[in-house]
């Protein structure tokens, strides 16, 4: 990556800033004095970039959190329709993110990128159990107090899939928050269709310890901040720092 670049993404600056700072001869990588922004600096190299003789912090890992919203699908790519990919501020659409598991194309609300795989994986496996909360609207049967011991128990969805148990809190007779820790197929609609009620609105608005920035209007995104990170990672037992190849 430049070097320019490789600063900047590691908070030591805006690009210019960091040109700057590059041109007046404060960053070295070893014992060599680097002036040109553009110098390509390896992934070798990270541990021997210097600013003012002092050891440079490289940040290669990116979670951005998303207000997805609705007509957008859950994909880098397609031929037909918009994607989340094209709601990602230039300065990171290099950085190799892809989604943390999947909204419909209607659901609004939280959703994670990242460009760990591992931390990607772990908060979308069953393994893990990461919770995830939606708020729901519904058409049909109105919520009593007996829908939440049902869905407590573990609903059996129409092809006889089995949905762990999950946590209902009613809201109205016709929202809840729904709190699960799978990501079975349209699994919300599912549940909702088996106990009689159809969704005429899903938003998801925290992801185990994540909850959605009320601050960010549909469509925008924004990096975590260094406590949401720690949260994150420690949710999923996994060391922030760790290898790609797992700890
Ligand atoms: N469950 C659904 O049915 N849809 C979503 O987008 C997310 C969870």
């Amino acid at each position: 990556m430049r070097l320019d670049k490789c600063l900047a993404n590691s908070g030591y600056g805006s690009r210019s800033e960091v040109k700057l700072l590059i041109k007046s001869g404060q960053v070295s990588i070893g014992e060599t004095i680097i002036r040109d922004p553009g110098t390509d600096v390896q992934e070798s190299e990270y541990d021997l970039l210097r600013i003012d003789g002092h050891p440079a912090i490289v940040k290669t890992r990116v979670i951005l959190m998303m207000h997805k919203p609705e007509g957008f699908i859950t994909a880098m790519e397609d031929d037909r329709l918009p994607t989340i990919a094209d709601l990602i501020p230039e300065k990171w659409k290099k950085s190799k993110l892809f989604p943390v598991g999947r909204l419909d194309r209607d659901t609004t609300g939280l959703l994670l990128l990242t460009n760990d795989g591992i931390l990607g994986h772990r908060l979308t496996g069953p393994r893990w159990g990461v919770w995830k909360t939606y708020r729901v609207d519904t058409i049909g049967k109105m919520f009593s107090e007996q829908d939440i011991a049902e869905f407590a128990s573990g609903l059996s969805l129409a092809d006889g899939a089995v949905c762990r148990p999950a946590k209902l809190e009613l809201l109205s007779e016709t929202q809840a928050d729904l709190t699960i820790h799978e990501g079975k197929y349209h699994q919300v609609k599912r549940m909702m269709l088996g106990t009689g009620r159809r969704v005429t609105k899903l938003h998801r608005w925290r992801i185990g310890p994540i909850i959605l920035d009320q601050g960010l209007e549909p469509g925008q995104c924004r990096e975590l901040t260094i406590e949401e990170i720690a949260t994150v990672y420690k949710a999923v037992k996994l060391n922030p720092g760790h290898k790609e190849k797992g700890d």
